[in-house]
Parts: structure tokens; C-alpha cells; sequence
């Protein structure tokens, strides 16, 4: 403990956190003491039903035991090494794991730290394997922070003060329906993706290195696409010689009800980026191209000196194998009902506008129906019934996210392994916030 020689409070921490950590915490609302499973603590004993994880990091539940003794026997062997000065076990095994989990072809891993650098590396790969540069990318995605995947990031909220950023990025519509002109606020047409060729006609100089996409929207709202969607590009990309590059940083490793959200969808990424969920909460990122792809890469291309540490990486393989042994399949029966009692709240309420998504990645788009939405789609993005809803929730001692590009989604993304039960409590309390909040 630092400073403070008393057991910490909630109010000690903010106010160290006030004093010392840059400002950007603020939208943080608990305080965490410890965590297992689907419940967090905070400092003052409260106890809260997680259903965000970290922002959908902890995929098989906090401090899981598989994950927590293999980082453990790890630590006791060697903490770090260099993964690309020492070869070593965790690496070259997960490395080996992704081969056999990961779509298609996709053969070789490169490891980082996090998703942001993941984007970042694909990028570098895809030109280095092309011999093009420029990259298309998906209006409201989301894909770091850092100032190459902030390029691609699909908002300008995240840019602001902050650019300039890689230059070369251009930008297709989401397939977003609800909120689209096209489609007139109705399910998505996919006429997005059939207008990618007339921007890459006029927003690009036709040197195309790779289209980068989120398969399912994270951040943007949990957007689903389509079937034919990725397809789509997949072949747009292709016919410009440039890669598919599916970023599965926030919807892989089981979140969907399958290991990858690709799979819920006919096309074949060339690139999968991978992060959150990968390691179960240790620090971790990777990429995986097929063999061809990634043997552009010669030594010295690319390296990050914490990049591939064991400790995650052992981590990772225990988290691989907790996914398979009945997380997934779990995501996958939870999510089902899931969605049926999204609909029913949907039905309910005039302001749950739509509810969608996919396994345990499910969004609730609040929305004000007395004031129309942006170019005159649906009804306008209420986000402060979402932060009244929030805040209603965590006194019901539930913590949700709440994100999408208008800031008014409620984001249900728990730990893979939550229980019906737990998650009736959860929705239950959606519920009863809404109705009070409304
Ligand atoms: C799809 C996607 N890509 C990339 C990132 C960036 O990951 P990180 O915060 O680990 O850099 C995120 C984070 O939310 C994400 O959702």
C-alpha cells in the first residue's frame, strides 16, 4: 500500500487516481479489490455482477483457475526472455495452437501486447506482402488507439486534438441498417458493401494494400453484419490483389458463440488480429497470416521486446483450452437466450430502439423517439438514458458497458462461463433501470 496505511477505500483510490493518473479514468465506475468468475469487488465490500469483463477481456471468467496456475507454473520457470532473442516453449505451443484454431490456411503468429499493435503489425504485413499501401477501413470501427490503427478507428471522438494520424485510410460505410440512409433504418442491404468499389474509385489512388474490418462492431454498437457482407470484401479485396484482414481482437476467442465471428460468415480472413480475450486479462496480442503471407516478414521487419511474453502465453494456451472445454458452447446456449429476452425488451420499450448481436455480444441501442436521428434514420441516440441506465444498473450492483459511435448502447459482454442464472439477474436489471430510467 502506498502512502496510505489503512485499508483502501474506494474514495482512496479515486483520489490517488486523481492525483496521479493521467485523467482519462473517469469513465471507469468501480473500483476493483478482486474478481472471480463473474463478480467483481470493490474496496468499500460491494459486490457487483460483471457483465462487460474488462471490456470483454476475461472470456473465461476472472482469475479463472486453468489460466491462473498456468501463468503461475510460467512464473516460477522464467518470466521474460525476449520471444525473438530466446526461443521458448509457451511460444512456439501457442504459436502451434493458433495454427490449428485460427481459419483457413493461417499458419504463422506474430506476438504483441495488445490489440492496437496487432492492427498495427497486420498492416505493416499486408504492405510488406502486396507491395501497396493504402487501406480501407470501416466508418464506426474500432481498432486502437495508437496513431496507425487510430487512422483506421472510424470516429473522429478518438482523433480529436490527437492527428495527424497514417495518412492512406479510407473509409466504407458500416453495415448498419438501423441507422443507415440506404436501408432506411431496416436490416442492413449490404448495399455498403456494394458501394465499396465507388470508394476506392474516388477516395483512393487504387493501391490497395488491405481492407480491414471488424466481422462483428465492437465499439461502433455490437453491428452485425449480413451474410454476404464480409464475402463481399473478401472479394473486393482479392480483386485489388490486397488482403482481408478480419480483426478479432474484440469478437474472437469464443465471445460469439464460435471461437472467431468469421465463422459465422462464408469468407475466409487472410489476416486475423487477435487480443482481449486471448489471454484471458494477461497483456497479449497476435496476428496469424498464412505461411506465404507471413514469411514476407524477415528478421529485423518487425519485433517488440515485450511481445509473446511467456507468462501470457502460457496463459493463453490454458484460456484456449477452457474455451474449448464448454465456454464457447456455453457463449453459444446463453447468447441464444439471450437475444430472445433482448427481443422481449425490445417489444417492451419504445426506447430500446434495437437489440442485436451475436452469442455473448449483445448490444441495446436506447434511443429518444420524440426527436429523429442523424440525416433523418430512426429516432435519435439517447446516451443519457444509456448513462442513466448504467448508473441505475451498478446500484443494482451490475456493471454493463455502455459504448457504439452515438455512446447510447448498452454493451452485455460477460465472461463466457456466466451462468442463466446470473445472466436473468443481469437482464432482469436492464429491465427494471430501463422502466425506471425511461
Ligand atoms: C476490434 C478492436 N480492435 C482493436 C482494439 C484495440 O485493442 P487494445 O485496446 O488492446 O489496443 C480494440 C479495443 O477495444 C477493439 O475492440
Amino acid at each position: 500500500m502506498s502512502k496510505h496505511d489503512h485499508h483502501p477505500t474506494n474514495a482512496t483510490i479515486e483520489s490517488q487516481y486523481e492525483e496521479y493518473v493521467m485523467p482519462i479514468w473517469k469513465s471507469l465506475d468501480v473500483p476493483l479489490e478482486r474478481a472471480t468468475g463473474c463478480t467483481v469487488q470493490d474496496f468499500d465490500g460491494n459486490e457487483y455482477l460483471d457483465v462487460f469483463s474488462g471490456i470483454a477481456v476475461t472470456n473465461a471468467g476472472h482469475r479463472n483457475e486453468r489460466v491462473v496456475e498456468a501463468a503461475k507454473d510460467q512464473l516460477d520457470e522464467f518470466v521474460h526472455g525476449c520471444s525473438y532473442v530466446h526461443p521458448n516453449q509457451p511460444v512456439a505451443d501457442l504459436a502451434e495452437r493458433l495454427s490449428e484454431v485460427t481459419p483457413g490456411d493461417l499458419q504463422k503468429s506474430f506476438f504483441c501486447n495488445s490489440g492496437t499493435e496487432a492492427v498495427e503489425g497486420a498492416i505493416k504485413l499486408a504492405r510488406k506482402y502486396t507491395g501497396s499501401k493504402e487501406v480501407l477501413a470501416v466508418e464506426m470501427g474500432f481498432h486502437g488507439r495508437t496513431l496507425g490503427s487510430l487512422a483506421l478507428t472510424g470516429n473522429r471522438a478518438y482523433k480529436a486534438g490527437m492527428a495527424p494520424t497514417i495518412n492512406d485510410v479510407a473509409h466504407i460505410q458500416p453495415p448498419y441498417g438501423y441507422r443507415c440512409q440506404s436501408c432506411d433504418g431496416g436490416p442492413c442491404t449490404n448495399a455498403c458493401a456494394t458501394n465499396v468499389e465507388r470508394v476506392i474509385d474516388s477516395h483512393t489512388a487504387g493501391d490497395l494494400a488491405a481492407i480491414v474490418v471488424e466481422p462483428v462492431m465492437g465499439e461502433g454498437g455490437i453491428i452485425v453484419p449480413p451474410q454476404g457482407w464480409l464475402a463481399e470484401l473478401e472479394a473486393v479485396a482479392h480483386e485489388h490483389d490486397a488482403l482481408l484482414i478480419a480483426d478479432e481482437v474484440q469478437s474472437g476467442y469464443g465471445r460469439t458463440g464460435s471461437f472467431w465471428a468469421v465463422d459465422h460468415f462464408e469468407a475466409e480472413p487472410d489476416i486475423v488480429t487477435q487480443a482481449k480475450g486471448i489471454a484471458n486479462g494477461l497483456p497479449l496480442g497476435a496476428f496469424t497470416a498464412s505461411a506465404e503471407v507471413a514469411d514476407t516478414f524477415q528478421a529485423g521487419d518487425h519485433l517488440s521486446t515485450f511481445g509473446g511474453n511467456p507468462v501470457a502465453c502460457a496463459a493463453a494456451l490454458a484460456t484456449i483450452a477452457e474455451l474449448e472445454d464448454g465456454l464457447i458452447d456455453n457463449a453459444a446456449d446463453q447468447g441464444a437466450w439471450l437475444a430472445e429476452r433482448l427481443d422481449e425488451l425490445e417489444a417492451r420499450f419504445d426506447v430500446v430502439g434495437e437489440t442485436r448481436g451475436l452469442g455473448l455480444m449483445q448490444g441495446v441501442e436506447l434511443v429518444d423517439t420524440s426527436e429523429t436521428g442523424p440525416q433523418g434514420v430512426g429516432p435519435a441516440p439517447d446516451s443519457t438514458l444509456a448513462k442513466h441506465v448504467s448508473r441505475n444498473l451498478r446500484e443494482r450492483g451490475i456493471v454493463m458497458g455502455v459504448g457504439g459511435f452515438h455512446t447510447n448502447v448498452m454493451r452485455i459482454q460477460p465472461p463466457l462461463s456466466i451462468s442463466r442464472t446470473q445472466l436473468e439477474r443481469a437482464i432482469d436489471g436492464l429491465e427494471a433501470a430501463i422502466e425506471a430510467e425511461r
